[in-house]
């Protein structure tokens, strides 16, 4: 079987971190995002087709230095062709029902279960389906008792929600679905294809499953990714390969080679490889990236990092982005696709 894992979007929530790297290879728990969804395919996938774009080779160098013992085809897209366009542009690597899977979600979903209710059901298209409280800011599934699903309703609010579940980034479809899609357009498989696969066939169905869910869109959920990790893990905190420690740390996941000076105090923050803290900083909520300085005495809260930057000693940041450099060509000023908002 054939998973197609959509990696090409530019995750222009996740900057400045996304500036220098893909969204997909960004680091959880040290260790890069998608080898989590890879390590979860059921093992009837043994072709794997990475849908890819912005930053493609960083993913294909990822691919061919780590073996993960399936066959793995990078297919480039000449340009961003949104979630719908991608799985299209992927068509010619399909030879029958098939898996696309979203590169940024952490979560309990066992693809071998899902793949059976799709086949007891003799659906055309069957999605992960996740339940939320906060209906308002996701499409909604209309789904019956029996799993099938006759539509979706875009932020209802509350009241007027079908239901508490939402699309959790995993289908599974038969390959007839393809000929729902346009070629060389960028479509967006969720509000554009999958309306019009419920209304045509009406064996869209809908898995739902327990434990846990997440979705890194944003540095918010990204930091909470990782809370959750250790907590789960029942760790302190996580820490990478020759590090020098010697501050207080509570819920953190510091990455390979880091200094962290004395009395420093560090909570629920990450720190990327390379980097040096030093004495008696404090970092609450932060993200730190690769080779950055922080100054001694700063205090600093709720805020990200990007790559090599310097933060002077004494600083005081709250909720703040720091980016010095240049943003890279190409890369969108707001989302494209799929607009969730900030
Ligand atoms: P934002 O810009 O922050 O919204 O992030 P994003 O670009 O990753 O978009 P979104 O979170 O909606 O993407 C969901 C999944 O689809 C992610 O795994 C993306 O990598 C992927 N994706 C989004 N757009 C494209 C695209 O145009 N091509 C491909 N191949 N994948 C895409």
């Amino acid at each position: 079987m054939e998973a197609i894992i959509l990696a090409g979007g530019f995750g222009t929530r996740l900057r400045p971190f996304t500036y220098t790297r893909a969204k997909s290879l960004l680091p959880i728990l040290n260790k890069p995002m998608i080898s989590y969804l890879i390590d979860s395919l059921p093992e009837e996938v043994d072709k794997v087709i990475l849908a890819v774009n912005y930053r493609k080779n960083q993913i294909e160098r990822y691919f061919r230095e780590n073996d993960f013992g399936k066959e793995i085809i990078v297919n480039d897209e000449p340009k961003p062709l949104g979630t719908g366009g991608a799985v299209k542009f992927a068509e010619k690597h399909i030879t029958g029902r098939f898996l696309v899977l979203n590169s940024d979600i952490i979560c309990s979903l066992h693809l071998d279960d899902m793949v059976k209710f799709h086949i007891e059901n003799n659906a055309v298209s069957t999605i992960s389906l996740w339940p939320v409280e906060n209906v308002s800011e996701f499409g909604v599934a209309d789904v019956e008792d029996n799993g099938n699903i006759v539509g979706f309703v875009e932020k209802p609010k509350p009241e007027d929600a079908p239901s508490d579940f939402i699309n959790a980034g995993a289908y599974l479809l038969e390959p007839e679905i393809l000929d729902y899609i346009e070629t060389d357009r960028l479509i967006s498989m969720e509000k554009e294809i999958f309306p019009q696969i419920i209304s045509d066939t009406e064996r869209f169905f809908g898995f739902k499953f327990d434990g846990y869910w997440m979705d890194i869109g944003r540095i918010s959920s990204y930091l909470d990714v990782h809370r959750f990790l250790i907590r789960k893990n029942k760790m302190e905190n996580y820490l990478g390969r020759n590090c020098e420690i010697h501050g207080d740390l509570k819920d953190c996941c510091i990455g390979d080679n880091v200094y962290i000076g004395s009395n420093s105090k560090l909570n629920s923050t990450i720190v990327y490889d390379n980097a040096r803290i030093e004495d008696s900083a404090v970092l609450n909520n932060c993200v730190v990236g690769e080779n950055c300085k922080i100054g001694s005495h700063s205090n600093l809260k709720d805020s990200v990092f990007g790559d090599n930057e310097t933060i002077a000693d004494d600083s005081i940041m709250n909720k703040e982005v720091v980016w010095t450099q240049p943003v890279p060509e190409g890369y969108p000023k707001k989302q494209i696709g799929n607009v969730i908002g900030e």
